[in-house]
């Protein structure tokens, strides 16, 4: 095929990476890809543990802000609907049809909380956490106003040193002053335990997660002898969700990067001493780069640099390859050692990101690739939305 019959569906001017039905091997780079059966084995795998556990799966929409992939984790993985962090992506998410979202955060903005109160009427039920009584007035207020249900969660700061409270009695009186007003609905707990998640040792996790649970069975223990009951226990995420889904105690998990994986997660270690990345998740997401240089005969340059991927945990990994490495980053160029001169201009290498979720939120597209051929194209939804 001449080029210009290869490339004639690639959307000029619209900067789609891709076309359905192109070989990967034709791709632009440096752009996002997936691969799908990687995915869908992720996917159907946490379903199964989620079901196994007895517990419901929230997937953590901030890390891929994809509608297209929430759907497939909610038909494939069981998923009941999503979490997410900001306004503007739950926003995103109800637009995209999905029915059931949680702003795993609190909203605080007078506007930000006018805007989430206005979620329901895009079809979707709207959670947020509150973690400050003074905040129920004002998000009762926005409810009231536009005839909807604003459902809370009192957010417990069981570790992670950010938002929510620390005491049995502080949930208590947030939680009856939600009970207590106009247009909100007291649903239970969110107690999401984040500094231990990529602690290498499975025992350092599960040390940290025994303390998480202490807390929150005392909370949920004591709300339910002053006559509130918790319809959502939530919390959990790839490096802990075997201990909050087996506590009896959390009834719904968060897991974000376990679908997709990135190299900074792989490297830490399940119950047996093995990475993450080596059988229990598989490496579905790569940033696939071409080698635009190799003027000096030990080093490749790439066309992925800063603007392509989020270094803050890392620098990437060259899927599949020990005999080079990825060693250094700046905007528009991915320096990589090539000792013994194994690449040439315009090899593609499928890199893995540090970081799964600020990678995502740099690119506009996922093009999905199966059997070596472009499959889908999805929009990363709500991509740069931090509002
Ligand atoms: C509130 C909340 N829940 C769950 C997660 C779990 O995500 P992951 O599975 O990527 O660790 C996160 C990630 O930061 C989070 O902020």
């Amino acid at each position: 095929m001449n080029a210009e019959a290869k490339f004639a569906d690639l959307e000029v001017g619209y900067n789609i990476p891709a076309a359905i039905g192109m070989d990967e091997a034709d791709i632009q780079t440096p752009c996002l890809v997936l691969d799908l059966d990687a995915l869908e084995r992720n996917v159907v795998k946490m379903g199964q543990f989620a079901k196994e556990m007895g517990v419901r799966h929230r997937v953590h929409g901030k890390m891929h802000k994809s509608v297209d992939v929430a759907k497939m984790q909610m038909e494939l993985g069981g998923a009941i609907g999503v979490c997410c962090q900001k306004v503007s992506e739950a926003e995103a998410f109800a637009r995209g049809g999905i029915d059931d979202v949680l702003v795993s955060n609190q909203v605080r903005d007078p506007a930000k909380i006018d805007r989430l109160a206005r979620i329901p009427r895009l079809g979707a039920r709207a959670i947020c956490c509150v973690d400050d009584i003074e905040n129920i007035v004002d998000l009762s207020a926005a409810a009231t106003k536009h005839g909807t249900q604003i459902e809370c969660l009192v957010e417990i700061d069981c570790g992670a040193g950010r938002c929510g409270v620390t005491t049995t009695p502080e949930v208590v009186a947030i939680a009856k002053a939600i009970d207590a007003a106009p247009g909100l609905k007291f649903a239970g707990l969110q107690a999401y335990q984040g500094a231990m998640q990529h602690m290498d040792d499975y025992n350092d996790r599960k040390a940290k997660i025994d303390i998480a649970v202490a807390m929150v069975r005392d909370a949920v223990d004591t709300l339910k002898a002053e006559g509130l009951e918790c319809d959502i226990v939530g919390g959990g995420g790839t490096g802990s969700y075997y201990f909050e889904g087996n506590s009896g105690v959390y009834n719904e998990l968060q897991c974000g990067s376990y679908a997709f994986m990135d190299a900074d997660y792989g490297r830490i270690l399940d119950k047996d001493g093995k990475r993450i990345d080596q059988g229990e998740w598989e490496n579905a997401l790569f940033i696939l780069t071409s080698v635009m240089s190799h003027a000096k005969a030990d080093k490749a340059i790439c066309d992925a640099g800063l603007k392509a991927q989020s270094v803050d945990s890392g620098l990437p990994v060259i899927f599949g390859r020990d005999d080079v490495e990825y060693v250094k980053c700046s905007d528009e160029h991915g320096v990589i050692a090539d000792p013994d001169g194994k690449l040439k201009v315009n090899d593609k290498l499928k890199l893995v990101p540090g970081h799964c979720d600020p990678t995502c939120n740099v690119h506009d597209w996922y093009v999905g690739v199966r059997d070596g051929k472009v499959e889908a194209i999805w929009p990363v939804t709500a991509r740069g939305l931090a509002y």
